[in-house]
């Protein structure tokens, strides 16, 4: 049996084959499901459960370490259903389990079982359980990753669970960070999670970090990808969240412009309001990105870092492209309030992809510059002396400073 400490055992299951998580998320070293039994003189608490689909491979990984035991308690330090998807399961089990969780978590395990008899023990920031000789300590730490997350930290064995938290999807046969064969790939997988988790949810980041920092674990026990270990990879994913969580002030403007385009014509009008922007703005960085020649995920940390943006799209089938609509499923809907953006695109007869983009922006609450540009067809030069206005026009419209 696989173990972090004597007293803290390992049931985990892996996913080396997930390609895509979240529907959106695209995983390319599969995952692992992270759980974990604490066994204590008197008691004995579950951390974290697992996905549905894995539900067998969790309850032999579950006999293993029980070994004949019943469980007390199952901590759920967040309800997502990659972590509760076995929770029905696990209570059909074991029906006196008691489930510890957050007041938010409460709500949302009711609502993810439907099921009326779920014995929940609710837990509040500084709450702690006695299991004998070993006792866990609850930290609220909402969105980290949705308002229901807590940590757990048990002192006598200097162990933190942190579910979402520091994790990636990464899967290696092997369960700790001090193991991991492909270094680079892990720590490409960390950053990958950390912009598709946590990205909307930068102040939350650091509010996390603060609290690790009052704690001094051996050993992190995320509940995805490898377990971290202090002095592997434990600081180092302190350091680079801090890093990816920390807006550093900037003293020039970022100004992406993203487009699609079937035919070049959009293409062109894009190349021309950046050339604008830069007129406008000499200081901005302004970069051009097709949205079909780069991953989503970068798309969208460009989109959410910047200060403003354009978006291009042509009209075909009477609406946008489905790039530019997948670019805006993936924006912070905090952070895009009052975000200045331009639009633009060439069209053919009815021209709909401003107009709904326009509205999309709106509902989103950004603010959309008043004139947008749409060409019919191929641009002329005076339309191509129009997307440079548009470009230069925005430029001098954004207020100074840096959002
Ligand atoms: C399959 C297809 C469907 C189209 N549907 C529309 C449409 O519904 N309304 C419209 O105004 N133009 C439509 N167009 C015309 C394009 O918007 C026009 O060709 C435009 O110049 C393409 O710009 P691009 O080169 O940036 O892709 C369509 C074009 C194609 C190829
Ligand atoms: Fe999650
Ligand atoms: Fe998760």
């Amino acid at each position: 049996m696989d173990s972090v400490t004597p007293s803290v055992l390992i049931t985990s299951v892996l996913n080396p084959n997930m390609r895509i998580f979240d529907v959106v998320m695209r995983t390319e070293y599969g995952t692992s499901y992270n759980s974990y039994a604490v066994i204590g003189s008197e008691k004995i608490a579950l951390v974290d459960s697992s996905h549905l689909t894995f539900c067998e491979a969790y309850f032999d990984h579950l006999d293993a370490a029980l070994a004949g035991r019943v469980p007390d308690y199952l901590v759920m330090n967040h309800t997502e259903p990659d972590h509760s998807g076995t929770v029905a399961a696990l209570v059909e089990r074991y029906p006196d389990i008691i489930i510890v969780i957050s007041q938010a978590g409460a709500i949302y395990l009711k609502n993810i079982t439907n099921r009326a008899d779920l014995k929940l023990q609710i837990v509040k920031d500084g709450d702690s359980l006695d299991l004998g000789g070993k006792t866990l300590h609850f930290m609220i730490a909402p969105f980290l990753h949705w308002p229901d997350t807590m940590f757990t930290w048990l002192p006598e064995e200097k162990v933190v669970f942190t579910c979402d938290f520091l994790g990636a999807h990464y899967c290696e046969p092997q369960l700790f960070d001090s193991k991991v064969t492909y270094r680079e790939a892990y720590v490409g997988a960390v950053k990958n999670y950390f912009d598709c988790i946590f990205g909307p949810f930068k102040g939350y980041v650091l509010k996390g970090l603060d609290r690790l920092a009052t704690i001094d674990p051996q050993f992190v026990c995320t509940s995805h990808g490898p377990i971290l270990t202090a002095g592997v990879e434990y600081q180092r994913n302190l350091e680079r969240y801090r890093q990816w969580a920390t807006v550093e002030p900037c003293a020039n403007k970022r100004i992406p412009v993203f487009y699609c385009s079937a035919y070049g014509n959009t293409e062109r009008l894009a190349s021309h309001v950046a050339r604008g922007l830069l007129r406008g703005l000499p200081s901005a960085e302004v970069t051009c990105y097709d949205l079909n020649q780069h991953d989503l995920s970068e798309l969208a940390a460009a989109l959410n870092d910047s200060d403003a943006f354009l978006l291009g799209s042509p009209t075909i089938n009477r609406d946008a492209l489905p790039p530019v609509w997948n670019l805006l499923a993936c924006v912070d809907a905090v952070a895009i309030a009052k975000r200045p953006v331009a639009l633009f695109g060439s069209y053919g007869w009815s021209g709909e992809a401003i107009p709904h983009l326009t509205n999309r922006l709106t509902d989103l609450k950004a603010a959309v510059f008043a004139d947008a540009l749409r060409v019919q067809f191929t641009p002329t030069a005076d339309d191509l002396a129009a997307a440079e206005k548009l470009g230069e026009d925005f430029a001098r419209s954004l207020p100074a400073g840096c959002c």
